[in-house]
Parts: C-alpha cells; sequence; structure tokens
C-alpha cells in the first residue's frame, strides 16, 4: 500500500514539473548580472536578452545585482526556485575563480545547472593615457621603475579583471595595487578620468574607449590579434608572450530546474547566437561565438571543472585576502 503510495506521489511530482515545463516560460525571465550596468557582463546580457524574448515569448529582464566579485549576485540566482525564471550570468571570474577566493556559501558546480556557454573575449591591457609608456615593453619598465605599485581597477577580487592582474603578477613578478569597484564599467570610466593607472580589462569593455583614444592598449591576452581592433598588437608580438586570457562567459539556473526548462533556455541563447543582427553587434565589441557543437549544457559543465582545475592553483597560491 505505502509502495502505491509514493509511486503515485513521484508521478504526481513528474507530472507537475513536465506540465509546468510544458508552459514555461508563462511570465518575464530573469538573468541576473553580478555586476554594474553598462559593463560587459551586461552588455553581452541585454544583447541575447533582446532576442531571446523572441523565442521564449516572455521579456527577458536583466537585473543588477553588484559585490563581492560577483559572488552576491550568483548567490541569489543559487537561492531562487529551480523553476527557470531566475538565470545566473557569469563567467571564469563567477563561477570559477571566486571558489577559490571566498567562502561562498554555495558550490558552484553542485548548486548549478549549465545552460549555455556564452562568447569570449581576450583581456586587454589599457592605461590612462598620462602613463609614459608607448609600448608594452615601456609600460613594465615604468612599472618596475615605480617607487609603489601602479593602481589597477578591478571588479572586484575574482573577477575577470582581477585574475587577470593576478596571473600577470605572477607572470611579471611586478606588484599592482588593486582598487575594486562593482564592475569594470566604472572602473572603466575612472580609468579615463585619470583616477587609476591602468586595467587588465575585457576587450569588450575597453575597445570603444581605445578606439576613441581616451585610454591607450598594450595588447590583448592571446595568440592571434582580436579583428576588431587589429591595431593592438598580442602579449606574444608585444614582449610578454604565453600570458595568454580568455575571459568566457555561461548561463546557469538553480540545480534542480527541470531539463525540458534548462533546453528551452539553451534553444534561446542558440538561436540568438545565429542570429546576425546578434552576431553582428557581438562581432563589434570582439566577442568570440563559440561553434555551434559547443553550445550545449554538457560542454559548459565539462569546461567548467578543466578551468578550475587550471585556474585554482594560481589563485589560491596568490593567497587573496577579502573581508
Ligand atoms: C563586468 O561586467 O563588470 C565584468 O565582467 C567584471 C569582471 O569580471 O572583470
Amino acid at each position: 500500500m505505502r509502495r502505491v503510495v509514493w509511486a503515485a506521489l513521484i508521478a504526481l511530482l513528474s507530472f507537475g514539473s513536465t506540465a509546468h515545463a510544458d508552459n514555461y516560460p508563462s511570465r518575464p525571465v530573469t538573468i541576473v548580472v553580478p555586476f554594474a550596468a553598462g559593463g560587459p557582463s551586461d552588455a553581452m546580457a541585454r544583447i541575447l536578452g533582446e532576442r531571446m524574448k523572441v523565442s521564449l515569448g516572455e521579456a527577458v529582464l536583466v537585473e543588477n545585482v553588484t559585490g563581492a566579485g560577483g559572488s552576491i549576485g550568483v548567490g541569489r540566482a543559487v537561492r531562487s526556485p529551480p523553476d527557470g525564471y531566475t538565470v545566473s550570468f557569469g563567467h571564469l571570474g563567477t563561477h570559477v575563480c571566486n571558489g577559490a577566493i571566498y567562502k561562498l556559501g554555495y558550490d558552484l558546480v553542485d548548486d548549478l545547472e549549465p545552460v549555455v556557454l556564452l562568447p569570449s573575449n581576450p583581456m586587454i591591457i589599457v592605461s590612462k593615457t598620462a602613463v609614459p609608456a608607448k609600448s608594452l615593453a615601456e609600460l613594465l619598465a615604468w612599472l618596475k621603475a615605480r617607487p609603489s605599485p601602479a593602481t589597477a581597477g578591478t571588479a572586484g577580487a575574482g573577477s575577470g579583471s582581477h585574475v587577470a592582474g593576478l596571473y600577470f603578477e605572477t607572470i611579471t613578478g611586478l606588484k599592482l595595487q588593486y582598487v575594486p569597484y562593482r564592475g569594470t564599467a566604472p572602473a572603466l570610466n575612472d580609468l579615463v578620468a585619470g583616477q587609476i593607472d591602468l586595467m587588465i580589462d575585457q576587450t569588450s569593455n575597453s575597445i570603444n574607449q581605445v578606439r576613441a583614444g581616451t585610454i591607450r592598449a598594450y595588447a590583448v591576452t592571446d595568440d592571434k590579434r582580436v579583428e576588431s581592433a587589429p591595431d593592438v598588437p598580442t602579449t606574444d608580438e608585444a614582449g610578454l608572450p604565453g600570458f595568454h586570457m580568455t575571459l568566457w562567459s555561461g548561463l546557469w539556473v538553480p540545480k534542480r530546474t527541470p531539463k525540458e526548462i534548462v533546453a528551452k533556455l539553451n534553444a534561446a541563447v542558440v538561436e540568438a547566437l545565429s542570429d546576425p543582427a546578434v552576431r553582428k553587434q557581438l562581432d563589434n565589441l570582439g566577442l568570440q561565438i563559440p561553434a555551434a557543437d559547443r553550445l550545449t549544457p554538457e560542454v559548459l559543465g565539462a569546461w567548467q571543472k578543466v578551468e578550475i582545475a587550471k585556474w585554482w592553483p594560481m589563485i589560491k597560491a596568490a593567497d587573496v585576502k577579502v573581508e
């Protein structure tokens, strides 16, 4: 008798979740971006959200929940109901590196369900125009000669711009004085204003200011130049061989979100990334769109684990202190 009741209950629950998945979405979907509005993560989430609403038939809203290198916004998504209405936007920093720095109160792999890998971009070494250096070699010499570390703007400990700084310090042996912001958008404003000396930023964030000449670019952290910034050399060309870092992004939902809903969200992003108008916007920002066969939830899940194994040792060795 007890077994019959259990079987009925499980059938009811799965029927409930399948029925729920069938008419998903029936109200707006929110993408939680863990960094400030106007930054690279925000820009990508809004470009994709605009196109996803066509496939999903419901509005896709962006909510910026900032702080602690993005870990607060991710925490918000992790604690949301597993119903597909709260989607976590993140990247190498928030969904890999933060796990090696913060006591998060959630597990980046066990408490989140991967949905899709998103476009990536190399980092770019940029400075305020007042820095007396015209090449990366001159910048390194200037940094070496300084009595105190130069100030470097970041989006907080564990963010992409911070981890790029840690990697730069590891490779060059030079020290940086980090100035944390709630995102690289406000950091970039202060770089343009000459309030901070430099950033190792996402190309997609700095590219327009580089084109406008309001900041100076020295190199992109890749072995090939960025098509939309052909004048900026690679770190290999500019004298810092092997300093390669690509900031990739992704979407996740809370664990136990029905597979059918993950599939619908994934399909909406895949459609958006194959839309010529969306691709043009992303290309213009220097973003590299993953190949179609890499746009599955499984690929993101596996890649996240590979990157955790790669980056945690360097970050732990840096012994980053956070409040
Ligand atoms: C942002 O959107 O501000 C960036 O993704 C932050 C970062 O990780 O550097």
